[in-house]
């Protein structure tokens, strides 16, 4: 390209732009030869939609000529023209026509970025920006066809009625290319590409390595995403003909024109909506749905989580190679070893250090296995390892029984997951021995501890492990059997750790809960049951269930004790006590803000998710309610009490209908009698959605002027769209994201609809409540208020969809 422009060329450019210097006027939309671009200067569409000048991200020192929505205040940039070669200098820079193209010059005049055609012609060529978004070069004719456009040369956003082809006659692709970092719009990692075999679209890490596909193209939709099929927004079109395979979509609607799909450097394809609230640009659907599916995102060594923030953290030993692009959310970089290995270094031929150490390995737990494993013979763990560790370019190992293997180089796409430490593979990581020797840190995932010498080696072992060793030894006159991950306490250790059972934190239609200390001073919650129907061996079983539930959003069962009439269960301790607590508390100084009460109700909606879908066998959790959304030290939620209804068996019914503080929470299926499923949970999730918005009981709440309870009346001002402000708890000072507080009065009163086939599952909740879903108006729940004298006796339900 630098040969293509003459010295003279330059002068020419340098000559037109000190001397005729003919600015864009105003609202101009067109870039022409005698009118080009400079500075702050930019060009409009003819609607005032789009915008297109020079653009800093971020804290980038570079500057970009990319396009925007005009009318948007957070500038989302959707094309850039030189991704990859910034100026630094937007003044001397310029944007103009030259020998027939859209050209780009740097302050040194050098041209950086063109449109590339071999045009012999006309000088009268100029640039248009549409309102469509297509930024056009055209000499004026009326073809149809335009010399150039950038739609037909896409960055990293999808813009309706663009399109990503796949060209038949040069078999070229275009493809949508992630930004590097969202500094830095150069090409990153991720893309989509059209896949002409299936006719599907994919995303591929490195241009290589596909991690999602949308699945055929079935004449309606894509067969992975079926939304489309339900979708009133957009209209959409796949084309095959001799030339090129691509699909397009339209807006239905032609007035919102804030939509637009790109290829975030989350490596997700997003689809965003601009919203004209405090919200404003919204994700309304994303792929892969989880952030941790996406290939290698964590880079070499590290490891992604799907709850933390950021989701990448280093494997212990490890740490980010490249600290500022993990800084701007770019882990691909991967992590390096904070201590070399002594395999393969020249420091010692023998791979022994001056300590007489060779490396060691450290187990991974709660991880899924990396990729590319090698597998080899070996006949036991032992044996597996000394493979491994002969081998000086074996990163990791895994013994499973059976099967050893191995890892060679770098480990990718691992994972950390909630299962159960003890079901979950474990895997192991070779490290430098200084690294083991003192555990000067904890990165929170795992904590090391160096027990004892064995043949020379200090063995490491997990969390976990450790608080089970330490459990038998300091209790081994205490009787304390590891049953799985559960422990089985003895009857008087729990007695001593309770201090006699003085601590009462709660009560409830199970029993009470009182606060303990183990001797190794983990503070945990002790329930001690009442009237379980159930036989010793029943109960067992029954509880080592509960134990295998895993999630974040669940209170973890740590253990029982069952001897003969005593049976206690033993939970992790939270600090913050439970959600009523802090949502009706009278004191204005702990009231929680919305962001907190949303966060909660999202959390709240993925643990009863996983106890729906996510467990080997669906539970229904039968008391949702304020009282049992538990609340840790970050004011996550933990439902507690899952998993109860089965332990306590035919009386459960019995006990939760006469139960107080239960009835204002419960599905009419309970009072017709009528089959429980999951949606009698999603009842209970939406009366209490609906005291997120209140911070009052429901049976408590009785709104002044109108003769209704609290969801009647938040029904009916959603319902018929008076101000939803008028409902939300007066301690917030009017203090929520409107959208939010929206979208949350909707799905609650979805929720307590009478007909449970009208209720969303809780997946959907989770999707709308991620703004992943749009939910639509609800219709009016027919609530019948039951009122006695005694408010804790109010229950609301409709009238029986079978009656
Ligand atoms: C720019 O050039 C075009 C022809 O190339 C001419 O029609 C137009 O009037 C010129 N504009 C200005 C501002 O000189
Ligand atoms: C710019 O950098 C500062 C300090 O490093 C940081 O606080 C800020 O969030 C950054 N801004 C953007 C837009 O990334
Ligand atoms: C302009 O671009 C050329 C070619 O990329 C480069 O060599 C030169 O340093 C640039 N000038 C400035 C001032 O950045
Ligand atoms: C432009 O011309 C060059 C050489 O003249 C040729 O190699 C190239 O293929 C042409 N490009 C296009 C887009 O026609
Ligand atoms: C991507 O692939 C290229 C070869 O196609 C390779 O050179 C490069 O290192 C890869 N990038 C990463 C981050 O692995
Ligand atoms: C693509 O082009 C080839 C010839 O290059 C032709 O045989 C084929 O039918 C074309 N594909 C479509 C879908 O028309
Ligand atoms: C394919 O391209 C040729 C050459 O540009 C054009 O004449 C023809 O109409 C195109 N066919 C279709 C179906 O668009
Ligand atoms: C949207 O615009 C297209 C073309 O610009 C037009 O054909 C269509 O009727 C419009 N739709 C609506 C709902 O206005
Ligand atoms: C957003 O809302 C404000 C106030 O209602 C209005 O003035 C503005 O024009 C709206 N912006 C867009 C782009 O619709
Ligand atoms: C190994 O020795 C060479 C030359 O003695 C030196 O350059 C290199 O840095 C050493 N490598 C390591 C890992 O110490
Ligand atoms: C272990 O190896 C056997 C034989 O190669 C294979 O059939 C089996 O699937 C392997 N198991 C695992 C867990 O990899």
């Amino acid at each position: 390209m630098k040969n293509k422009y003459p010295r003279a060329v330059m002068l020419l450019v340098l000559f037109l732009c000190l001397f005729l210097k003919t600015h864009i006027s105003d609202g101009a939309d067109t870039v022409s030869a005698n009118q080009s671009l400079s500075g702050d200067q930019t060009i409009v569409s003819a609607g005032g939609i789009f915008e297109l000048g020079f653009h800093k991200p971020g804290n980038s020192s570079n500057y970009y000529i990319c396009m925007w929505y005009k009318q948007i205040p957070e500038r989302t940039i959707l094309w850039v023209a030189n991704r990859e070669k910034p100026v630094s200098d937007r003044f001397s820079s310029v944007l103009t026509i030259s020998h027939g193209n859209l050209v780009l010059f740097n302050q040194s005049q050098i041209p950086i970025w063109s449109t590339d055609l071999n045009s012999t012609t006309s000088s009268s060529v100029f640039a248009v920006l549409r309102d469509d978004g297509n930024l056009i070069l055209t000499d004026g004719s009326k073809s149809a066809t335009f010399l150039w456009q950038s739609f037909d040369n896409p960055t990293h956003a999808w813009l309706p009625g663009s399109k990503i082809a796949y060209n038949n006659v040069t078999k070229r692709k275009q493809r949508l290319i992630s930004w590097k970092n969202k500094d830095d719009p150069a090409p990153g990692l991720y893309s989509l590409e059209l896949d002409t075999s299936d006719n599907s679209y994919r995303i591929l890490w490195n241009r290589s390595k596909t991690y999602w596909t949308s699945g055929r193209w079935n004449g309606k939709y894509f067969d992975k995403v079926p939304e489309m099929a339900e979708n009133k927004v957009f209209d959409f079109k796949y084309v095959i003909d001799v030339n090129e395979s691509y699909f397009v979509y339209y807006i239905r609607d032609n007035s919102t024109t804030y939509r637009h799909s790109m290829m975030d450097v989350s490596g997700q394809i997003k689809q965003l909506n601009w919203l004209n609230t405090s919200s404003g640009l919204s994700v309304f659907w994303q792929q892969p749905r989880q952030q941790c599916e996406v290939y290698a995102l964590c880079g070499e060594f590290g490891s992604c989580n799907e709850n933390s923030m950021p989701f990448c953290n280093c494997l212990k030993g490890f740490e980010p190679k490249l600290k500022s692009s993990w800084d701007l959310e770019d882990y691909s970089g991967g992590c390096q070893r904070k201590t070399k290995l002594m395999c393969g270094s020249n420091i010692s031929t023998t791979g022994v250090n001056h300590n007489g150490e060779r490396d060691k390995f450290f187990p991974m737990s709660s991880m899924s296995l990396p990729e590319d494993a090698q597998s080899v013979k070996a006949a036991s763990a032992v044996e597996c390892e000394s493979t491994c560790l002969d081998d000086c370019s074996c990163t990791a190992y895994a013994f499973d029984g059976n099967n050893c293997s191995i890892w060679i180089k770098d480990l990718l796409n691992l994972k950390q997951t909630t299962e159960d430490e003890s079901t979950g593979k474990k895997f192991y990581v070779r490290l430098a021995a200084s690294e083991l020797r003192a555990p000067k840190e904890n990165n929170g995932i795992v904590i090391g501890v160096v027990v004892g010498g064995v043949a020379g080696f200090a063995v490491l072992i997990g969390l976990v492990v450790l608080i089970l060793k330490q459990r038998h030894s300091i209790m081994e006159h205490g009787k304390v059997v590891a049953e799985g991950s559960l422990v089985a306490f003895d009857y008087r250790y729990l007695q001593n750790a309770t201090k006699n059972f003085s601590d009462k934190l709660g009560g409830g239609g199970f029993g009470s809960v009182f606060k303990g200390t183990l001797p190794d001073s983990t503070v945990i919650a002790v329930k001690q049951l009442q009237s379980v129907s159930q036989g010793e061996k029943q109960f067992r079983a029954e509880v080592s269930t509960i134990g295998t539930i895993q999630h974040v959003n669940l209170v973890r069962l740590r253990g029982f004790c069952s001897e003969g009439t005593k049976k206690l269960l033993v939970y992790d301790y939270m600090p913050n006590s439970s959600l009523d607590s802090h949502l009706f508390h009278k004191k204005n100084s702990s009231f929680l803000k919305w962001e907190t009460r949303y966060q909660i109700a999202l959390g709240t909606a993925r643990g009863l998710l996983y106890l729906h879908e996510k467990c080997r066998d669906c539970i229904i959790h039968c008391d949702i309610k304020p009282d049992n959304v538990l609340l840790d030290a970050e004011f996550s939620p933990k439902v507690a009490d899952f998993g109860l209804a089965k332990l306590v068996g035919r009386d459960f019914s019995r006990v939760l209908t006469t139960m107080r503080g239960t009835r204002g929470y419960l599905a009419p299926e309970w009072i017709s009698g009528a089959a429980i499923t999951t949606k009698a949970d999603v009842y209970s999730y939406g009366m209490m959605l609906f005291e997120f918005v209140s911070g009052r009981r429901n049976s408590e709440y009785y709104v002044e002027g109108e003769l209704s309870f609290f969801p009647a009346y938040a029904a009916k001002v959603i319902i018929e769209g008076h101000d939803i402000f008028s409902l939300l708890d007066a301690r917030l000072e009017g203090k929520a994201d409107e959208e939010e507080l929206i979208r949350l009065c909707r799905v609650a009163c979805w929720c307590i609809q009478g007909n449970e086939a009208h209720r969303p599952s809780m997946g959907d909740i989770v999707q709308i409540l991620e703004v992943i879903i749009n939910v639509n108006l609800p219709p009016f729940p027919r609530l019948f208020q039951v009122l006695d004298e005694n408010p804790d006796d109010t229950s609301f339900f409709e009238e029986s969809s079978s009656s």
